[in-house]
This record gives structure tokens, sequence and C-alpha cells, in this order.
């Protein structure tokens, strides 16, 4: 069973999609999408898959742990499959990022990723199979004026799925990121088109060109990738 955190929209309800679709029960997080989330768990029913949403914001600790706690209750059986997905920005110039954006975006993207991990490795360990897939960005290996606070946690999240990888290899567990570059989403529906003229493909993502790279991490036969980031950026990173 796979818990998506960020399920109810975007590419975490892409990466569900694609999940199911392997054969993966799926247990989808949202903090306020609770209709969204619900029409992404009747879409995976309707496709023949086995889904469940839960109401957790992330940054909480106990609610984070509850979520993996509902999961198993919902579903049975451990959380073999961890996407940390949910996502937040909130962009500002350095001289003006006060500490509450740049901890909202820390404890959203990074620190609550770390606890979910944390928590989810020993079943995952004790099946001798688990497969974790931090969404992170090309922005922090990359530099983006104004989202100081976004780089470092992706680069952070970056940096914790190498360290956990080399501690799990042994144990069957493969620790991932996918760096998407500019996909289209509620996320990026403030930017201009005219980011896509700095992209090599000149173009969007899709929520499904990311999906696509997590269901493979998620597979049998990326057995052997792990600390790897897959970058899914029309060439932006190259
Ligand atoms: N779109 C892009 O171009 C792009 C590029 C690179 C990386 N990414 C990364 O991809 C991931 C998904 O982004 P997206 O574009 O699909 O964004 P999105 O459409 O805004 O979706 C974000 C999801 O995260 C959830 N979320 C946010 N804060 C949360 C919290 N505290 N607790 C639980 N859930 C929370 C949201 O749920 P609620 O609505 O219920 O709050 C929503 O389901 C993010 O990590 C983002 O940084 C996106």
């Amino acid at each position: 069973m796979a818990l998506v955190t960020g399920g109810s929209r975007g590419i975490g309800a892409a990466a569900a999609h694609a999940l199911a679709v392997d054969g993966w029960s799926v247990a989808l997080t949202f903090r306020t999408g609770e209709r969204e989330a619900a029409e992404v768990v009747a879409a995976i029913e309707a496709a023949g898959g086995r889904a469940v949403a839960l109401r957790a914001d992330v940054t909480d600790p106990a609610q984070a742990s509850a979520a993996l706690d509902d999961a198993r209750e919902a579903l049975g059986g451990p959380v073999l499959g961890l996407v940390n997905n949910a996502g937040v920005r909130d962009d500002d110039l350095a001289v003006s990022l006060d500490d509450e954006r740049w901890q909202r975006v820390i404890d959203t993207n990074l620190t609550a990723a770390f606890r979910l991990v944390r928590d989810a490795l020993r079943p995952m360990i004790r099946a001798r199979f688990g497969r974790v897939v931090n969404i992170a960005s090309v922005v922090g290996p990359r530099a983006n004026a104004g989202q100081a606070n976004y780089a470092a946690a992706k680069a952070g999240l970056i940096g914790m799925t190498k360290t956990v990888a080399v501690e799990v290899a042994r144990r069957g567990v493969t620790v991932n990121a996918v760096a998407p570059g500019f996909v289209r989403t509620a996320l990026t529906a403030d930017l201009p088109d005219e980011v896509v003229d700095g992209v090599p493909a000149r173009r969007a993502g899709t929520p499904g060109e990311v999906a696509a790279c997590v269901r493979f991490l998620a597979s049998d036969d990326a057995g052997y990738v792990t600390g790897s980031t897959l970058y899914v950026d029309g060439g932006l990173s190259a």
C-alpha cells in the first residue's frame, strides 16, 4: 500500500492514479481539498483500483503520524510506498523574506517529508521492501530568484534522499527523488506562459509525465535505482 501526500490535485493526484494502475492500494492525503480528494478516490475506484482519502496537515507531526496509522487501518498492511509530494511556495527576494515564510516552506517541503520517511522506514525494513519517492524540484540544485526558502527545502530534500538511500540500501528499500521543472498546476497558476521560453522543450510538463516517473521508481523494475534524482523538466537542468 502506498501513501501519497498532497494527493488531492496536481502532481500528487496524478501519482496516486499512476500507482493505482500499477496495483498499489493508495492512501492520499489532503489538507483542505476534501472534495477534490474524494474525486481522485472515486476516479481510482472507477478504474478498478483501491484508494482512500485522509485529511492530514503534514506539518503537524501528530496528523502525519496518524495518516500512516489510518492508511494502514483503511487499506490493510503497512505503507510500503511513500510519495512525499505535498508542497507549497511562498516567494520573495531574500532581502524581504521573513522568518515565518521561510519556516512555513521548510516545514512543509522538507521537515514533514523527513518525518514521514523516518516513520515509514521501519515497516519497510521489516518487509525487506520499500519505495520512497520525494518530489523535489529543479529549483534547489538550480537557482531561481525569489525562491530561497523553496530552493533550500528542495535541495535539502535531495540531500536527505541520498543519505537515507544509502542507509537502507541493503534492506531492499529504495529512496529516490523526482525533480520536476515547470508543470502547470494550481501551484504555478500565477506564472506567465512565457516561463516556457526558457525551457528547451518549449512547453510545460504535465502532472502525468511526472507521475510516470514516480510510478517507475515505485516499481519492482526500479529495484537497483536508489539515491537518484530523476529530472522531469524538458531539458531545463541539462
Ligand atoms: N508544479 C510545478 O511546476 C512543480 C515543479 C517542481 C516541483 N513541484 C513540486 O511538486 C509537488 C506537487 O506540486 P503541485 O504543482 O501538484 O502543487 P498543487 O497543485 O498546489 O498541490 C499541492 C498539494 O499539496 C498539498 N499540501 C500543501 N500543503 C500541505 C500540508 N501542509 N499538508 C498536507 N498537504 C498539503 C495540497 O493539499 P491542499 O490543497 O488540501 O492543501 C495539494 O494536494 C510539490 O512538492 C511541488 O513543490 C511542482
